[in-house]
């Protein structure tokens, strides 16, 4: 059986990457909560030895949450993926980096893997620069970047969907848009991709971005309120994804 190391694997993309390969995968998870704090931790002390497959799904994910601690944000989101690079060049092993449509500044769109990428946010400074540097230190790694994550994870954070259906988030953007993709089929991808030999930066997201607004009204089916995004956060994030993660009928 395969053998997949998984950062972030109480997280939302985690989890849901756990459900999916939980029959056919071996799955090393590690997070915070379970006792590693990759912001101090060096990669060979945490992967264990027979690791196939790394998949780094760890992240301080929110942008309060940089803006709170920068130098954790910085550790754990630019530096372990560097470090995380250079181990798996090392030991010849598949490395996989989920990065964010906020190292975009909504200037511009679409996004492609041509467009250049200035974060309008510490949050996205710190993913831009694990990025880059996973790029560069293993340029047979795949850095997958996708965006506003969709449909049911059960993680401790809420995906976008789950706060508009649990109520949590009742007013909406009508200014802001973004490629809402399915977690589940996400997950599904990024199990074929660490199978691959796909490199490089890969935007992997739905085909298509709607208003936060459009989202929700499609979600809920009644009138919502809508406000206008303030000016400090990115408006047009529209990407143009060579890999289109598409939610299956159910
Ligand atoms: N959520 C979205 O809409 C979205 C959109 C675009 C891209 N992304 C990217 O997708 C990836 C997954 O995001 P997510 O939404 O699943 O994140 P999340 O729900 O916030 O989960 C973060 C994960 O990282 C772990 N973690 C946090 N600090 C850590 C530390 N110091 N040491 C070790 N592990 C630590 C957490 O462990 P504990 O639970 O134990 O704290 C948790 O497992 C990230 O790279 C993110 O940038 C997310």
């Amino acid at each position: 059986m395969r053998e997949l190391f998984l950062t972030g694997a109480t997280g939302r993309l985690g989890r849901t990457v756990q459900r999916e390969l939980k029959n056919s995968w071996i799955i090393h998870p590690c997070s915070l909560s379970g006792g590693d704090d990759l912001t101090t931790a060096e990669p060979r002390d945490v992967v264990p030895e027979n690791t196939d497959f790394v998949l780094n799904s760890a992240a301080m994910s929110s942008r309060a949450g940089c803006m709170h601690n920068p130098s954790a944000a910085f550790r754990l989101n630019s530096l372990w993926p560097r470090k995380l690079a250079i181990f798996c060049a090392d030991t010849h092993t598949r490395m996989v980096h989920i990065s964010t449509d906020l190292v975009y500044a909504g200037g511009v769109p679409p996004y492609t893997e041509n467009s250049p990428a200035v974060p309008r946010s510490l949050y996205g400074w710190t993913k831009l620069l694990g990025d880059i540097a996973v790029g560069n230190r293993n340029p047979q790694a795949c850095v997958v970047r996708t965006s506003v994550l969709t449909g049911n994870a059960g993680a401790k954070m809420a995906t976008f969907s789950e706060d508009i259906l649990s109520g949590r988030v009742s007013s909406f953007h009508v200014n802001c848009f973004r490629n809402h993709t399915d977690i589940n089929a996400l997950a599904r991808f990024l199990s074929k991709c660490l199978y691959s030999s796909m490199n490089g930066l890969v935007l992997a997201a739905a085909p298509y971005s709607m208003s936060r607004a459009s989202y929700a009204y499609t979600l809920l089916g009644k009138q919502i309120d809508l406000v206008h995004a303030s000016d400090d956060i990115p408006h047009d994030l529209t990407m143009r994804p060579s890999v289109r993660i598409v939610k299956e009928q159910e």
